[in-house]
């Protein structure tokens, strides 16, 4: 497989760059001397997200849909690599027709402009594509077990593995150097503040405003949390490390917790002083009835460790507060 080397200088395009994790990623590489294009749709993030950013000479915002590969078209020139973000996320309530055609059709495009353009690409994927697995650590090389089709929520592990697929097809095709990443629940700063940015800033928002916190099912189930700063810095290792192509990372934290433990934790770290009220809502309660969640989801990154020298160093204490507190500002500002 040819590398292709990519350092500061270089030119990074970011889909959906308005996004949490794409506005971090492009201020991290504008501070490592990159110039970064980032293109959003603004279905999900925003234009305050990037706001800082908008007079730096080294950073171009375009409003960009993935679908439509004219326009990505004409931002690709002269990029290096293209770090894929822009995605529709989990359809727990719905949405099954968005996720698998923003995600397939978005999915194609880029890789059909990476071609053209000669460019590295860095996908992002989700712990989701390990799906029913019952590794008690997810590994990259591992199955995916997938639940019935007709259970929506598998779509968008679906639309994501079509997307990894189509990322080894071309870079064995056309010799495009990927890589995947597998991300592990990133929380912190700018995450969208309903359930499409996970669980944390919902229950944060119900135990600031002292509301009651919903606890889907009975709570048991675990999850491993892995704070913003850790994860850019583990793709930015990623765009960077040669001799790394075509492999597949997982991206998180080992540190589990429940639901539960969890809900508990930012009721502490909040110092809301009011009784924590909790209600729990069974799955069968979901809007379309077809629900499946996974019970444990815990990341092995010695791979990442080994080859990217990755170690999140953010514990979820310290990410929590910072997280709870950017949180209250936010609603001091919008009330
Ligand atoms: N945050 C996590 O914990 C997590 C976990 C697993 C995987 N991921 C993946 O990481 C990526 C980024 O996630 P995020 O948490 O920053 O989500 P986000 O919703 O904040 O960012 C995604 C961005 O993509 C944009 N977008 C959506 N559809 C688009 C389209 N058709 N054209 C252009 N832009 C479009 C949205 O407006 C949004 O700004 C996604 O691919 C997601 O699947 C995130």
């Amino acid at each position: 497989m040819k590398e292709k080397i990519v350092h500061t200088g270089a030119t990074a395009l970011i889909t959906g760059g308005a996004g949490f994790i794409g506005s971090h990623l492009g201020d991290a590489l504008l501070s490592r001397g990159y110039k970064v294009i980032a293109v959003d749709n603004l279905s999900m993030g925003k234009i305050e997200n990037i706001k800082h950013n908008l007079v730096n000479p080294d950073f171009h915002f375009e409003k960009v849909d993935i679908r439509d590969i004219e326009s990505l078209r004409k931002v690709c020139k002269g990029v290096n690599v293209i770090v894929h973000l822009a995605a529709y996320k989990i359809p727990r309530y719905g949405n099954a027709v968005e996720t698998l055609l923003v995600n397939g059709e978005g999915g194609v495009n880029i890789f059909k402009v990476a071609k053209e353009f000669n460019c590295k690409v860095v996908l992002a994927s989700t712990s989701d594509v390990y799906g029913k697995s019952e590794e008690a650590f997810f590994q990259e090389d591992g199955n995916l077990i997938m639940g019935p089709s007709y259970i929506p929520r598998w779509s968008y592990a679906v639309s994501k593995l079509f997307e990894e697929h189509l990322a080894y097809a071309y870079q064995d095709a056309y010799n495009i150097p990927v890589n995947i990443i597998r991300i592990f629940e990133c929380y912190g700063p700018r995450y969208h503040l309903s359930w499409w940015g996970g669980p944390i800033p919902v229950f944060v928002s119900a135990i600031l405003n002292d509301k009651e916190v919903e606890i889907h099912n009975d709570g048991k189930q675990t999850r491993c949390f892995i704070y913003i700063s850790d994860l850019v810095e583990g793709i930015i290792s990623i765009i960077e490390k040669d001799k790394i192509a075509g492999e597949i990372f997982n991206l998180g934290t080992t540190e589990e917790i429940s639901i539960l433990e969890l809900v508990s934790l930012i009721k502490d770290l909040s110092g809301s002083i009011g009784t924590l009220k909790t209600k729990f809502v069974p799955y069968s309660s979901f809007s379309n009835k077809k629900y499946e969640d996974i019970k444990k989801r815990t990341p092995n990154i010695t791979k990442a460790r080994n080859l990217l020298e990755f170690a999140p160093k953010i514990s979820l204490r310290e990410g929590l507060l910072k997280t709870i507190d950017w949180q209250r500002e936010i609603m001091k500002k919008e009330k």
